[in-house]
């Protein structure tokens, strides 16, 4: 939600500001800017409605004087997409970007009597006119009155007049990251803006004051006191966030998931058996629970969806799995003798953040699977699974799915061990079997011109059904939701049984269904389920296991997952359903990579 860059140094600053809000873009592309302090202590502001390639167009004419400033690229929340809502804004001798919502802005528009300052209708230029109220030449005391009055989410990148050659910088909830190098001072929302300076960062904790520099960053706690960030370095380089001869980032990161799980999977193996002591878990912790709740949103939850279905069945313990959104608002019957598990790409959804924080001060332990290192879901969980994706930036998750999926094959393969329910034979065969899902993934991107096929009749569809039974079910959800965002088809995953109490009204000549029927324990009640829809002259891309026997006339277009245990089809099944959506986004013309109103990192309610 919204990407941050500052940086103050040697180097000329607007090509650095441009080239990083284009690796941002992925957090928001409604508009950008940039605000950039020239060597004559003017500031020079730019911003244009659209992507970020729109503003490098404008700005490609300026000059490249100044070597200290900061950009924004921005997913609109108060108010419509337009120039004046764009960041940066500037209200008198301030000048701020913004990411995140202050919740309180009308009152202090009228506590401070701001109104006719404003130009925009953001809650943003609401923020900048109070640091101005508070400004009278001392930068770090306005920031340390405005931040007292402000409720909400914050990550502020400010320049003052007076101090055109540094960067102060504050954060709430909302993320920031900063880095010290030899070639200048570097504040981002996250590290893939970054990395090409740096492979060390540190993550800019709350509340902290945060002056960049052009040759090192001061840091102050709360109280005002110097403190030490913590340095991380992160562990993939520039080309992973590349597309490296892809034509689009999706596609290359549906090729990468065969070796994201190898690189999740494979560390947390001792003698071929799931182990986490190398994250600080003991065996003990999987025997204790009574229940497990998982919380997510977006795909992430959709891998919960799945987790439960690998979970109940072979742990025998209930897992319920929760929209953060709803489960931090609601009353939770959780205690101590559950185990949350959150699950998060980013580690900074602001929703799975709070449900996580909620689940805590109900006495539940907290176990994170997430894919970024030191993010602040990370930070709060009692323990971390790191995913080793590398950096997604795509907006649709790909791999960050996959590999969520292969944490909980290990999760529930341990919790059978340390329970007795698995013994280690039967572990080391369950684990041979996740390996064998990697061969598979790469034997469905092999044949993918098959899955082209099924485009054809999908490109012109306006509305999509996914149907399963158990663990299909599970997949179609993701399968539904991807097709949804990157081809805008109107897709509706739904539980084959369930078709019939309604939804199959709907079922018209031509409708695509996506059935799948990778399940022996309901292939037949699955085909039945086919057969209604078939009746009704569905066109019906059915998916099974390899060696299904696939009853005449059932489907118009038949696709396999060489797989054959049950429970380990997902992964490959997820690959086509992926494939499906990336190309039928393809085949309409649409920004695969950036769909229309999402964004990738959702730091707002
Ligand atoms: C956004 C993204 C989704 C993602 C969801 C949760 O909606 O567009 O792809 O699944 O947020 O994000 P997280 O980073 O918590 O996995």
């Amino acid at each position: 939600m919204c990407g941050i860059i500052g940086y103050t140094g040697p180097a000329a600053v607007k090509n650095i500001l441009l080239e990083g809000l284009a690796q941002l873009e992925y957090r928001g592309y409604d508009s950008a800017g940039i605000a950039i302090a020239k060597d004559d202590g003017s500031i020079y502001i730019e911003k244009q409605t659209g992507q970020v390639a729109n503003l490098k167009a404008i700005c490609d004419q300026a000059d490249d004087d100044g070597h200290c400033g900061i950009g924004h690229t921005r997913w609109a929340t108060h108010g419509g997409v337009t120039r004046p809502n764009t960041h940066p804004h500037q209200v008198g001798r301030v000048t701020l970007i913004h990411n995140g919502i202050i919740e309180n802005y009308h009152e202090i528009i009228e506590k401070f009597d701001l109104k006719d300052q404003l130009v925009s209708e953001t809650d943003t230029e609401v923020a900048a006119a109070l640091l101005n109220h508070f400004y009278d030449g001392d930068p770090e005391e306005a920031i340390r009155k405005a931040v007292q009055e402000l409720e909400g989410s914050f990550a502020f990148c400010i320049l003052f007049e007076g101090f055109t050659d540094r960067i102060f910088c504050i954060r709430n909830v909302s993320p920031l990251v900063a880095s010290s190098t030899p070639e200048g001072s570097l504040v981002a929302s996250d590290i893939t803006a970054v990395i090409k300076y740096s492979k060390q960062y540190f993550v800019v904790p709350e509340y902290h004051l945060m002056v960049l520099y052009q040759d090192h960053i001061d840091l102050f706690d709360e109280n005002g006191v110097k403190a030490e960030p913590e340095i991380l370095e992160v562990n993939w380089d520039v080309e992973s966030a590349q597309k490296m001869g892809f034509p689009h980032y999706m596609l290359k990161e549906i090729h990468e998931q065969p070796e994201a799980i190898i690189k999740t999977i494979t560390p947390r193996l001792k003698n071929g058996l799931p182990c986490f002591e190398g994250e600080g878990i003991d065996d003990e912790f999987f025997k204790n629970f009574t229940n497990i709740n998982v919380v997510a949103c977006g795909t992430a939850m959709y891998a919960g969806m799945v987790g439960k279905a690998i979970i109940e069945p072979i742990v025998k313990v209930p897992v319920s799995v929760n929209i953060a959104s709803e489960f931090r608002y609601s009353t939770p019957l959780i205690d101590k003798h559950t185990l949350t598990i959150v699950v998060s790409q980013s580690g900074e959804t602001i929703d799975t953040l709070a449900a996580l924080r909620l689940a805590k001060s109900c006495g539940s332990r907290v176990l994170a699977i997430v894919n970024v290192k030191g993010s602040s879901i990370a930070r709060e969980s009692d323990y971390v699974l790191y995913t080793h994706a590398g950096p997604e930036i795509a907006v649709a998750s790909t791999k960050a799915y996959s590999v969520q999926l292969s944490v909980f094959y290990l999760l529930a393969c341990k919790c059978a061990l340390v329970r007795g329910i698995f013994d280690e034979t039967k572990g080391r065969e369950f684990i041979d079997n996740l390996y064998k899902c990697i061969d598979a993934i790469s034997g469905v991107l092999e044949h993918k011109e098959i899955i082209e096929k099924a485009v054809e009749h999908l490109k012109d569809a306006e509305h999509a059904y996914y149907i399963g039974r158990g663990l299909d079910y599970a997949f179609s959800m993701e399968g539904a939701l991807k097709l949804k965002e990157v081809s805008y088809v109107h897709a509706e995953a739904y539980a084959a049984g369930e078709l019939k109490h309604g939804t199959i009204a709907l079922i018209e000549e031509g409708i695509p269904v996506v059935a799948f029927a990778t399940q022996d324990a309901v292939y037949n009640k699955t085909i039945s389920n086919i057969r209604e829809v078939k009746a009704r002259n569905a066109y019906v891309i059915l998916i099974t296991k390899e060696d299904a026997e696939i009853p005449e006339g059932v489907c118009d277009l038949h696709l396999t997952v060489p797989i054959k245990d049950d429970l380990f089809t997902g992964l490959p099944t997820v690959v086509i359903l992926q494939l499906i959506a990336y190309y039928t986004s393809i085949a309409r013309g649409l920004n695969v990579d950036k769909p229309r109103n999402l964004a990738k990192s959702v730091t707002v309610e």
